[in-house]
């Protein structure tokens, strides 16, 4: 039985690779921050509910990540996969009590955070598993980093690329410097999920009419996630770019120095 941790776990694609990933009888910890979602996930469940539970947190604030893993730590000696699939769309200007973007500090920064704060978990597992769910952002240099990690004056089209980008440059850095751990990214296609609630109108208004056209299943989108964490034999860092295609992946090979710069930067905020 492995212990899987799901930030995210309490809505969209990472409920349905956790309902997944229970059924294959497997302990199941869901992360998100409404408690009556995190609730009606766990109903959802049935009879599988017993092995699963939830954690509600706010992971937008340093201090919201910190007393997220402090009690996560507190239950649990091991963690044999951590899989972020916690998101927000949001394309408005604003900050969140650190001073930073929450497009950014919710998308990428708590997921660097989170992961180093329970690194201790997760290197008691034989194989540690740690995935990051993105949109599709394939794998390659060109990204524009230099304002980050304040984002001045957040510009959703220019400033999403490097923030997502960030979790592959991660991906890599956990891959160097944790021996055994297997990290990767995976895309999340476009599904019908909570995500556009707080996205712009016309970005809404696309999706209604475009959605029932060309939008994946729930269930294709955490297809990949599901199979990482089942199939767990594979060789970081890689990046799944197709919703339900595991086989068709792509290694990550970024710029070391830019990886370096990221992770020192992301260092320096969180103290982690
Ligand atoms: N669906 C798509 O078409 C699509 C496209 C591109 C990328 N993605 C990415 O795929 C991932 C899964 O998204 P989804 O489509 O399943 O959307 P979703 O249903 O809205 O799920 C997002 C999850 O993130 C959690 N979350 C958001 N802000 C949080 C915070 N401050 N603290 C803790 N948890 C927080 C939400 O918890 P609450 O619900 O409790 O707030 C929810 O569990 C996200 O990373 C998203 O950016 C999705």
């Amino acid at each position: 039985m492995k212990t899987i941790l799901i930030a995210g776990g309490n809505s969209g694609i990472g409920l349905q690779a956790a309902r997944d990933l229970l059924s294959d009888g497997n302990r199941l910890i869901l992360l998100g921050r409404d408690p009556h979602k995190g609730e009606a996930a766990l109903a959802s469940f049935g009879a599988t509910a017993g092995t699963a539970s939830f954690v509600a947190a706010d992971l937008s604030t340093h201090d919201g990540v910190r007393d997220a893993a402090e009690r996560i730590l507190t239950a649990h000696d091991r963690l044999d996969a951590l899989v972020h699939t916690t998101g927000v769309l949001t394309a408005r200007e604003s900050r969140t009590a650190d001073e930073l973007h929450p497009f950014f500090a919710v998308n990428y920064l708590s997921r660097y955070h989170l992961t180093q704060l329970l690194l201790p978990a997760l290197r008691r597992a034989e194989r540690p598993l740690v995935l990051m769910m993105t949109a599709a952002v394939p794998p390659i240099d060109g990204a524009d980093f230099a304002r980050f990690p304040q984002f001045a004056s957040f510009n959703f089209n220019r400033d999403r690329k490097p923030v997502q980008l960030a979790n592959h440059h991660y991906a890599a850095h956990l891959t160097r410097t944790e021996p055994g751990l297997a990290a990767g990214v995976v895309n999340a296609g476009a599904a019908k999920t909570d995500i556009m609630r707080a996205a712009p109108w016309y970005m809404r208004a696309g999706a209604k009419v475009l959605g029932p056209l060309v939008f994946d299943s729930v269930e294709t989108s955490a297809r990949n996630v599901v199979d990482a964490v089942r199939r767990d034999n594979w060789q970081g860092p890689l990046y799944w770019g197709k919703p339900g295609k595991f086989e068709q992946h792509t290694r990550i090979a970024l710029d070391e120095n830019v990886t370096a710069h990221l992770i020192h930067a992301s260092q320096t905020l969180t103290d982690a």
